[in-house]
Parts: structure tokens; C-alpha cells; sequence
């Protein structure tokens, strides 16, 4: 399929202060869209100037949710080099979640053509800032004109630019996470794993009592015994005990994060003691105890890796590596970014030129 190329005649001034960038708040002149139609399959892919689209107030996705995201980011280098990292991963997952949420498959092999045409137009748009990148979100979401719920026959396909800073505004310092008991994100045969509205929106009480209580962002248990450890709202999530790197293991409600299985390959190249396992609240407050709970770090597109300062549990307040960033959350940082601004080679296939 050929994608079409419309551009646009009325360019958007560029951000010129990025330090000012934020995270999400700016989007740049063009956006793909691509349609699917029930007996016709996906058709015309095509980049278009961004603008607001229109859709009926019945498009069952307002209504039942049937939508999926991804989120990736595209760095200049020192080069003016214009560098995806691992987007087929983040395609690859996307269909995932498509099969979970019923929507139909698409060809990855054309999504990537197309985000890295798009990319490429909107090349002036990547920042040039040392912590700041184009953040990309390809999104699917049905737009059947129907109220009763079932499987929809049409869907748009859209991937939209926004040029961003650190997704926390403390950048790499330490953020604080509360450790949510009250509620839950996912369950075992829910759509935890999948990358789609409906996980978010559920995090979003949890979200607003942890900001209100000083934290940024939530630590979920698991949603029947809510005992082990999951995820936090936007990151996978690591520990450091007694010398041994542990993240939950992927157990089918937890987000497979790129971040995450970058981070892991990376660790085991080194030779580091690595554990994907279940781990529980309660080993952790103790290893915490005991004095064995060295670094906690997540790993994440938007929050890249974000060391933890403090994690707050049942009241009690844990303070990690004295509220500062650790060596291995430091190390993998330097080693994870450098990778992804083209300093430094990383394993086959990670760095994509645009
Ligand atoms: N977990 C959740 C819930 C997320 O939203 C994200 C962000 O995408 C992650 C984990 C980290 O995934 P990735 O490293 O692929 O960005
Ligand atoms: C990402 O890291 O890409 C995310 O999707 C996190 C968040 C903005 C939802």
C-alpha cells in the first residue's frame, strides 16, 4: 500500500525555549491516519496536517473503550542524526493488544514505513535539548457508529508527534511512589497486559489520592491477594536487594515494557545477578529492614529510568539509598540514553535512522 503525503501549508512556530517543553503539551504539523473497514481490510494509509478530526457521538469508543496505544520516542544526535529506538518492538505490541481488545491486526512492516515517513517530515521538530525527544503515540480506536456493544466494524489507525521533555517534572531525581492497597489496575485474565485507555483510567482515583498525599505516581499489588508487586502507573518497576537486580516477572497483567527488556538484556550482558520473579510487598519491607534494600528504579518510554526516593507502605515510609540516585539506576541511565542518542553503539536493531 502507498502512502499518501499531503503536507501542510500553514507550519507551526517551533518551540523555541525547550526547556519549557513539558511532557505531551505541543504537537507538530502532520499526523498518519489509516482506516479500517469491515470487508475491506486497512486502507489508505496516509499522512495528512494535523488537526482535529471529527467523529460521531456515538463512535463506540467513547462508549466501551475499544482502543490501543503505543508510546515511543525518536532522539537527534550529536550528528543531527534523527534515531527510533526499537520501534518494532513497540508495533509488535501493539498488535498484542489489538488481539486482547478485538481489534484487527495491522501490517507492522507499513506502521514503521509510515512513522518513520512521518518522522522525517517532522524532522525540524526533534529537540535538541539534552534530556528532550520526540515522543510518539500511535493509537488505534473504533469508530463504529452504533451504541450496542459488541466487536466494532471500523477503526482509525493515527500516529501523532508531540516534542517533550522529562515526563517527571523532577527529571532524574528521585520520585516518590505510594504503594496502592486500596485499589487495583489489573487481574489475572484482564487486560493488564495490554496497552489500552481503560488500564489508565482505572489508575486514575489511585493516581489523584497519591498526589494528594505528595506522591507522583503509584506502585500497584497484585489485584487478588494484593501482595505481590506489579507495576507503577506508567514504568515497570526494579529493586536492588542485597546485590540482586529483581522485577516482577511478567505474569499477564503487568505492561511487557521495552524499557524494561532493554534494561534486562543490557544487565545480563554485564554480567549483573538478574531475577525476574514474583515479589512480594512484604520481602520488600523486609529486605528494606534489614538494611539489604540498596536502589528501586522504573524503567519506561516516557520516564526513561527514574530512580525512587521514597516508597510509602501502610504508613510506613521507606527512604531509599538516602533519597538519592544509585549507582546502577545511574549506570543503566547513562548507558540506556547514550545508547539512544547514538553516543554510544547498542545491540543490533535497537537504533533505527530515520
Ligand atoms: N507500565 C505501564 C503501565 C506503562 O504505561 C509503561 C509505559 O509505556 C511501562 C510500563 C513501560 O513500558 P515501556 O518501557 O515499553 O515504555
Ligand atoms: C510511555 O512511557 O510511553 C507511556 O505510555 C507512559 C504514559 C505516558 C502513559
Amino acid at each position: 500500500m502507498e502512502i499518501k503525503i499531503t503536507l501542510n501549508e500553514n507550519l507551526k512556530e517551533k518551540i523555541k525555549d525547550e526547556s519549557k517543553l513539558g511532557f505531551g503539551n505541543y504537537f507538530t504539523d502532520h499526523m498518519f491516519l489509516m482506516d479500517y473497514t469491515e470487508g475491506k481490510g486497512w486502507h489508505d494509509p496516509r499522512i495528512i496536517p494535523y488537526r482535529p478530526i471529527s467523529v460521531d457521538p456515538s463512535c463506540l469508543t467513547f462508549h466501551y473503550g475499544q482502543t490501543v496505544f503505543e508510546g515511543l520516542k525518536a532522539y537527534r544526535s550529536a550528528e543531527d542524526e534523527i534515531l527510533l529506538f526499537r520501534p518494532q518492538e513497540n508495533f509488535k505490541r501493539m498488535n498484542l493488544s489489538c488481539d486482547r481488545l478485538c481489534i484487527p491486526r495491522f501490517d507492522e512492516k507499513l506502521a514503521l514505513e509510515a512513522l518513520k515517513k512521518l518522522v522525517d517530515i517532522e524532522r525540524d521538530w526533534v529537540p535538541h535539548q539534552s534530556d528532550s525527544s520526540l515522543y510518539i503515540r500511535p493509537f488505534i480506536f473504533a469508530d463504529e457508529e452504533f451504541l450496542g456493544v459488541r466487536v466494532s466494524k471500523s477503526y482509525k489507525f493515527m500516529i501523532i508527534l508531540s516534542p517533550s521533555g522529562p515526563y517527571y517534572a523532577s527529571g532524574l531525581d528521585p520520585v516518590k511512589i505510594y504503594v496502592e492497597e486500596k485499589y487495583v489496575r489489573a487481574v489475572p485474565g484482564g487486560m493488564g497486559e495490554a496497552k489500552t485507555g481503560g488500564n489508565y483510567a482505572v489508575s486514575l482515583i489511585g493516581q489523584a489520592e497519591a498526589e494528594s498525599k505528595g506522591y507522583s505516581q503509584v506502585l500497584w499489588l497484585d489485584g487478588v491477594e494484593r501482595k505481590y508487586i506489579e507495576e507503577v502507573g506508567a514504568m515497570n518497576i526494579f529493586f536492588v536487594i542485597d546485590d540482586v537486580i529483581i522485577t516482577p516477572i511478567l505474569n499477564g497483567s503487568i505492561l511487557s515494557g521495552i524499557t524494561r527488556k532493554s534494561v534486562l538484556e543490557l544487565l545480563r550482558k554485564q554480567g549483573a545477578k538478574v531475577e525476574e520473579r514474583k515479589i512480594s510487598i512484604d520481602e520488600l519491607v523486609a529486605a528494606y529492614d534489614d538494611g539489604k534494600l540498596q536502589e528501586v528504579f522504573g524503567t519506561g518510554t516516557a520516564a526513561v529510568i527514574s530512580p525512587v526516593g521514597e516508597l510509602m507502605y501502610k504508613n510506613k515510609k521507606m527512604v531509599i539509598n538516602n533519597n538519592q540516585i544509585g549507582p546502577i539506576s545511574q549506570s543503566l541511565y547513562d548507558n540506556l540514553t547514550d545508547i539512544q542518542w547514538g553516543r554510544q553503539p547498542g545491540p543490533t536493531g535497537w537504533s533505527i535512522k530515520v
